[in-house]
């Protein structure tokens, strides 16, 4: 199949392009690189599949640019890109949800009409439900308590109306606390890792006691692929039901792995973080005849392992960068060339690794972490 991934670069996006390659599919991949983190962690998300002949990555935002030449002739679109993040979509910020979330996906499904789709898939979230039950199944009324949690639900129901009014074949994947490798660094399980390996204290919103149904990043990898050919058109559905657990018992067992402990600084808790998300999955295993299955401690040393090695490089490239400043008492054109000669090792770095990973494809055996939203 010819796929498109929306967010190609992002923590659950790029594990889902791996796959897919895997799988044989062509993809073709459109991210922005948006500035809500680091340009440097997402070319690291992208540098398995970046060599792969079956992999095209167009860096542009959907928000703006021409579709019609990236949509045809594809058969499925798997759409993760957006803006996430509860705190966050509070205040003056708020237009970019609206954009990344909202406007995006209408323009996606409208220009999608024309195309034969197979399947449109829309990464949802648990931020739909709000704080409406213990365990929360697709049958509740959704009532989000962020501004992230409306836009997401918002362009849930657009792919329901366009399900309904055009044939389009949508399914939504309401995704719970995604977590593993490649974790975005706003959430909680990437924070707690790099307070650990700092010795910093690790901060936590509110008391604790809240709980996740934390679900490991392959696991809903595995659900995406499968949602391509599954009997699922039109259907809303939880992805979720790894494993249950508040924050502080999550946190003990990172303390656990890492053989460290932390102290910990208890902030206000934030507006919009719910006090339990955990996922009813009967809907989920009827539809897929699956769950998720990777158990916290096994999921979470899997993310601490990839932390390590991802600080390391962070702080090779931070001493290079400083290299740089120290010449920097020449004048702007020695500077200016020093620069370019760290990018462009910094460049040829990158390939030469992504080289490396793409022949063969990178077996799926590593995957970490997340946080308390989505
Ligand atoms: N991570 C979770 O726990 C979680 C939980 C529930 C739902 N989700 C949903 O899953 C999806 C992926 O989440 P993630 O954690 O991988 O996020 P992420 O931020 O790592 O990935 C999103 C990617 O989309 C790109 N993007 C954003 N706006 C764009 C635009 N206008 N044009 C092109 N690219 C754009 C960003 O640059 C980013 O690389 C999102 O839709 C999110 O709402 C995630």
């Amino acid at each position: 199949m010819k796929i498109l991934v929306t967010g190609a670069a992002g923590f659950i996006a790029s594990r889902v392009v791996e796959r897919l390659l895997k799988e044989g599919h062509e993809v073709i991949g459109v991210d922005d690189f948006d500035i809500y983190y680091s340009r440097g962690q997402k070319e690291k998300n992208l540098m398995p599949v970046l060599l792969h002949p079956k992999f095209k990555l167009i860096e542009d935002n959907l928000a703006t640019m021409a579709l019609v030449t990236v949509l045809k002739g594809t058969e499925a679109v798997i759409h993760l890109a957006a803006q996430p993040g509860v705190r966050g979509s509070w205040g003056s910020s708020f237009h970019r949800y609206v954009t990344n979330n909202i406007q995006v996906t209408q323009r996606l499904l409208e220009e999608s009409k024309a195309n034969k789709l197979k399947r449109f898939v829309y990464a949802s979230s648990s931020s739909v439900y709000g704080d409406v039950g213990e365990v929360l199944n697709e049958e509740m009324k959704c009532q989000p308590k962020s501004p992230y949690g409306v836009t997401k639900l918002a362009a849930e129901h657009l792919c329901q109306l366009y399900n309904l009014e055009y044939k389009m074949p949508t399914v939504s994947l309401r995704f719970f606390s995604v977590y593993g490798p490649g974790q975005r660094p706003d959430m909680a399980f990437h924070r707690f890792c790099q307070n650990i390996i700092h010795e910093a204290p690790m901060t936590i919103y509110g008391d604790g006691k809240q709980i996740r149904d934390f679900t490991y990043v392959d696991d809903v990898v595995e659900i995406i692929a499968a949602s391509l050919l599954a009997e699922v058109v039109g259907q809303v559905i939880n992805v979720g039901g790894g494993s249950p657990a508040t924050l502080l018992e999550a946190a003990a067992l990172l303390e656990e792995i890492s053989g460290k402990t932390s102290p910990k600084t208890f902030l206000e808790r934030q507006k919009g973080d719910v006090f339990s998300t955990r996922a009813d999955t009967a809907k989920l295993e009827r539809l897929f005849g699956s769950k998720p299955k990777m158990s916290l401690k096994e999921g979470l040393a899997r993310e601490w392992e990839w932390m390590k090695k991802f600080v390391q490089s962070e702080d090779e490239e931070k001493a290079i960068k400083s290299n740089v400043q120290i010449i920097g008492g020449a004048d702007e054109a020695d500077l200016a060339e020093a620069k370019a000669e760290a990018k462009s090792h910094r460049k040829a770095k990158l390939k030469a690794k992504a080289g490396k990973n793409s022949k063969p494809a990178p077996d799926n055996s590593s995957s970490d972490s997340e946080a308390p939203e989505s």
